[in-house]
């Protein structure tokens, strides 16, 4: 089968990090189903990228719509050949002593819930080919304490440690599990974070070595290199791609050394 032919699920590829990487993808030949909450953007997405694609609606927190996700793309396209588990939001606004059991659940149950049952059911098609790659979003704040992070932090730490046992299992099986952890990305989610005074994107500059903040087309260049032939040789493993974040270790990234 060619490369035309291959196919791809981008949760949350309506905006962000996703919609960079299905546009990415549909550049690289990939029929490109776009999956998202936001109905009529994925609709609308899909038709940006040309004939040939499809945007679907799901609520990745939704373990009937997921399933009926991935149903309908080896419906309409025959196969599933990668899977970017990139659906997600952000935390709660409030300090830890505040944070309600409900938020706490549902965004477990849109990150690490919903990343669990997409990789379930692509494995199922996947194991059956003998082939596929599934690329789960991470985080810094997975790896390192970001205060008040708390459902976030555990959730992409979760997503880490199921991409390494996914992983592992599946590997003889033909099908690669990989993570990318990005740093701060200019997105919706983090102008809204910005908005909400949950972060300073100054403060963020100074404490990222390269003093910005990532374009979404520099996690998506990371995401579609782990999903390629190019990473035959990489599963299970989580790649950074955060300007130098998580390797800093002194007080301040824009001051003199420490
Ligand atoms: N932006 C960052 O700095 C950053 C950093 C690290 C990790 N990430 C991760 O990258 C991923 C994408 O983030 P982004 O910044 O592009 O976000 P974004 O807010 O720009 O886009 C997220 C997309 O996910 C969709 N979505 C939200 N909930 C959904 C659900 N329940 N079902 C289906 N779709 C849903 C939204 O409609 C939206 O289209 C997330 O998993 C996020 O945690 C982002």
């Amino acid at each position: 089968m060619s490369r035309q032919q291959s196919v791809a699920i981008v949760t949350g590829g309506a905006n962000g990090i996703g919609w960079a990487t299905a546009q990415r993808l549909a550049e690289e030949g990939y029929r490109v189903a776009i999956a998202d909450l936001q109905a009529e953007a994925a609709r609308q997405r899909a038709h940006e990228l040309g004939t040939g694609h499809a945007g679907i609606a799901v609520d990745v927190a939704a373990e009937a719509q997921v399933m009926a996700l991935v149903e309908t793309v080896v419906a309409q396209f025959g196969r599933l050949d990668v899977l970017v588990n990139n659906a997600g939001i952000g935390d709660q606004s409030h300090p830890t002593i505040h944070q309600s059991v409900d938020a706490f659940d549902r965004l477990l149950g849109i990150h690490l819930r919903g990343t669990f049952v997409a990789c379930r059911e692509a494995g199922k098609v996947m194991l059956a080919q003998r082939s596929g790659a599934i690329v789960n979003l991470c985080s810094i704040a997975g790896l390192a304490g970001i205060p008040a992070r708390n459902a976030y932090g555990a959730a992409k730490a979760g997503i880490a440690a199921m991409t390494r046992s996914m992983a592992c299992e599946w590997a003889r099986d033909g099908i690669r599990v990989n993570g990318v952890a990005p740093g701060y990305v200019a997105t919706e989610l983090v102008n809204t974070l910005a908005r909400n005074g949950q972060m300073s994107v100054k403060a963020i500059e100074r404490r990222t070595p390269m003093g910005r903040l990532a374009r979404p087309d520099e996690i998506a260049h990371a995401i579609c290199f782990l999903a390629s032939d190019a990473a035959s040789y990489i599963t299970g493993t989580v790649l950074s791609v955060d300007g130098g974040w998580h390797a800093y270790g002194a007080a301040d990234a824009d001051g003199p050394p420490s």
